[in-house]
C-alpha cells in the first residue's frame, strides 16, 4: 500500500508541476527495488550478478509466456512490464511481434541491392555449437521461450549489441528452457567455451547444446 501511496503522490507531482519533473524521477528510481521486491538494474546485472559459466550462477528472469512454469523467477509479464515502462534507463518486456509490412513495389529501372542483414538487425556469428559464450562484456542472462524474445530484450538492456542463446541441458533446475545470455561487445565461435560441466543440486552434470550467437549491426 505505502508504494502505491509513493506513485500516486508522485502523479500528483507531475500533473500540478512540470519543473519538478526530475526530482520525482529520482524519488521513483529510489523506490524501484521496493516495488519489484529485488534489485532489477545494471548494478546487479539484472538480478543475475553471477556470469553463467560460474558456479552458484542463476538467470535473473524470465520472458516468455508460461511464467506458470517458473514460479521461483523473476518473470517479465503483465504489472512489472508495466512499471518498467515508467523508469527510463531499465530494460523492457518485448512487446508482440508486429507482423512485417508489405514490401513496397520498387519503382524505376535502378538495379537494387540486395539487403545484408536480418530485418531484425542481428547477424549470426556462430550456430548450433556444445559451447556458451564465456566472455568479456557480460550484461546479464536469463530464460525465454524464443530466439526472438531474446533479441528484443537485448534490444532494451543498456549497452546491448550481442545475445547468445542456448539450452542449457541438466542446468538452471533441470530447465530445458532457451537460456538467453546477453553481452556489450560481439563474440564469435572462439569464445563458445562454456560447454557446461557444473555439478547441480541434484548430482547431475549440465552441458550445452544449440548455442547461437547473435551479434547487432
Ligand atoms: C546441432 O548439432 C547437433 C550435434 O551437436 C546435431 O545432432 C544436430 O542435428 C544439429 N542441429 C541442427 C539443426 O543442425
Amino acid at each position: 500500500m505505502r508504494f502505491l501511496t509513493v506513485l500516486v503522490s508522485v502523479a500528483a507531482l507531475f500533473a500540478f508541476n512540470a519543473s519538478t519533473v526530475g526530482v520525482s524521477a529520482v524519488l521513483l528510481d529510489l523506490d524501484l527495488g521496493h516495488i519489484l521486491g529485488l534489485d532489477f538494474t545494471e548494478r546487479t546485472h539484472y538480478n543475475a550478478p553471477i556470469e553463467p559459466w560460474r558456479n552458484g550462477a542463476s538467470p535473473g528472469w524470465y520472458i516468455g509466456q508460461h511464467p506458470e512454469r517458473h514460479p521461483k523467477l523473476f518473470c517479465l509479464v503483465g504489472i512489472i512490464c508495466k512499471i518498467l515502462d515508467l523508469f527510463p534507463g531499465l530494460p523492457k518486456c518485448p512487446k508482440k511481434p508486429v507482423p512485417p509490412k508489405p514490401t513496397p513495389t520498387p519503382t524505376g529501372t535502378a538495379p537494387y541491392p540486395t539487403p545484408t542483414l536480418p530485418a531484425d538487425g542481428y547477424e549470426q556469428t556462430f550456430t548450433n555449437l556444445t559451447g556458451a559464450t564465456q566472455g568479456e562484456g557480460y550484461l546479464t542472462f536469463g530464460l525465454v521461450d524464443t530466439i526472438p524474445d531474446c533479441k528484443a530484450f537485448c534490444d532494451t538492456v543498456k549497452g546491448c549489441i550481442f545475445a547468445n542463446t542456448y539450452n542449457d541441458v541438466n542446468g538452471k533446475d533441470g530447465s530445458t528452457q532457451l537460456t538467453c545470455s546477453l553481452f556489450s561487445r560481439c563474440h564469435d565461435a572462439s569464445t563458445a567455451t562454456n560447454t557446461g560441466g557444473q555439478t547441480q543440486p541434484d548430482g547431475s552434470v549440465n552441458y550445452i547444446r544449440n548455442s547461437n550467437g547473435w551479434c547487432k549491426k
